[in-house]
């Protein structure tokens, strides 16, 4: 009874939550453009207003960002955060506590597919800043080709549109890049809601369906990493022909000699430009061989499902000039920022909260969380699609690994 109970929660939630990742997704630009543009952690607009003794109390975790959530509370459902006066004035303690009901290996597979989700988010940024910067290896190669090219036009007719062909077979291939990581962002973003989903099933559940819906978008992912490495292929096959231009002027004699080896120089920074979007293409196919295994894992799963409360101490300081900042230290994890970004209900009884942290990331850009609080088990979706909203227009990452992703609650939640 009470297992066919939580299967019909879980069909809902999955359906409500689809619907509101359509609606984050419409309101996100192109990966490319939103992942280079996040270079360092922003300093947002917070509730500076807010009053720590209103705050405190008990609060339900309505969802958070799928990076968080599917990493750092794998396995977890009903969570929820206990907040207390602390020692000191401005000071908060914390206590987070989750129901863990999954499978001891599927917890970790979860995590596992969070991460290589991760990496291959960062990796397709990195091909980003080849495709996307104009003062990248690729970028600047190609405009020193193109510079060369109208300085030989009238010496070197032939040579000169070879080598405009090949640029302009570099330059089309590169631009075809974007679009494609863009939809390789989108594909992660699956991976990551129904990978969540997965993390919030019983485990002793049966989970074949949800793990079908990870696998096949790992396979649309896959794909999508075949279409850049084939747009990889026509800009690799490219650079030879201008390499072998090259080859042409120098054999003209001395006076294609200048020409060739600046043509070379350029030649070899495409050659730089594109050998890294190829190292990348690997990582991403790597990472995502690695969800494959773990979503694979997940099916063979035998360990043990341990029904247990976990609970996490910490403590948060106010910041005494923006009063809607903290710094928050949990169990064993680093010192990280802790924000509230908008709360609703009059100022003596809070009843839902948007929070926000942020980390820079040493490969580049950062990595962003959002959490929705409620007083309430259940948030009504108008308010918690303010909240979503609220997010996205200010530019807080939701895209690729890190869609939002709603918190499961069932009735075998602890009270
Ligand atoms: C990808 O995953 C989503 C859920 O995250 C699911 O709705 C969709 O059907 C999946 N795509 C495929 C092709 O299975
Ligand atoms: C859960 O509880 C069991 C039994 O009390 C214990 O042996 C196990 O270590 C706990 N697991 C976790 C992940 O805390
Ligand atoms: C929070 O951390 C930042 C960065 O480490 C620091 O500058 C700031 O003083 C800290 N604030 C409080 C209230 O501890």
């Amino acid at each position: 009874m009470t297992r066919i109970r939580a299967q019909n929660l879980l069909v809902k939630f999955c359906c409500t939550l689809l619907f509101s990742l359509q609606l984050v997704l419409h309101v996100q630009g192109d990966y490319c453009s939103t992942t280079l543009a996040r270079k360092s952690c922003p300093n947002l607009p917070t509730v500076d207003s807010i009053d720590l003794g209103t705050y405190t109390g008990k609060w339900y975790e309505i969802g958070g960002t799928a990076n968080f959530r599917n990493l750092y509370e794998a396995g977890s459902t009903c969570p929820e955060v206990e907040y207390s006066k602390g020692e000191k004035e401005g000071e908060i303690k914390v206590e987070n506590r989750d129901f863990l009901s999954a499978r001891v290996g599927t917890i970790a597979s979860v995590a596992g597919i969070s991460g290589s989700s991760f990496s291959v988010c960062q990796s397709a940024r990195a091909v980003c800043s080849q495709v996307s910067n104009g003062d990248s290896l690729l970028r600047e190669g190609i405009s020193k080709v193109w510079k060369l090219k109208s300085n030989i036009e009238d010496s070197y007719s032939s040579e000169a549109s070879s080598i405009s062909t090949a640029a302009s077979k570099i330059e089309s291939a590169a631009n075809e890049i974007s679009p494609k990581l863009d939809t390789l962002a989108k594909y992660v973003s699956q991976i990551q809601v129904a990978n969540s989903v997965v993390s919030q099933t019983d485990g002793k559940a049966d989970k074949s369906a949800v793990v079908e819906l990870v696998k096949s978008n790992i396979s649309l992912a896959t794909e999508q990493v075949k279409s850049v490495d084939s747009s990889y292929k026509v800009m690799s096959e490219a650079q030879l022909d201008l390499i072998k231009v090259a080859e042409s002027l120098f054999k003209r004699g001395f006076d294609g000699v200048g020409p060739s080896i600046t043509l070379t120089d350029a030649a070899t920074e495409v050659l730089a430009g594109i050998t890294d979007v190829k190292v990348q293409i690997a990582a991403i196919t790597a990472a995502l061989e690695a969800t494959k295994k773990a979503a694979d894992f997940v099916l063979e799963d035998k360990s043990e499902v341990f029904y247990n409360v976990s609970k996490v101490l910490g403590s948060a300081v106010q910041n005494p000039k923006e009063g809607g900042k903290l710094n928050v230290s949990i169990g064993l994890s680093p010192d990280s920022n802790y924000w509230i970004l908008a709360v609703n209900g009059e100022s003596s009884s809070y009843n839902a909260a948007l929070v926000y942290s942020c980390s820079e990331v040493l490969t580049g850009g950062i990595d962003e969380t959002v959490w929705i609080l409620s007083r309430t088990p259940e948030l009504d979706d108008e308010t918690m699609m303010s909240f979503i909203n609220k997010a996205s227009s200010l530019g807080i990452d939701q895209d690729c690994d890190a869609p939002f992703v709603k918190a499961v609650r069932t009735s075998n939640c602890p009270a």
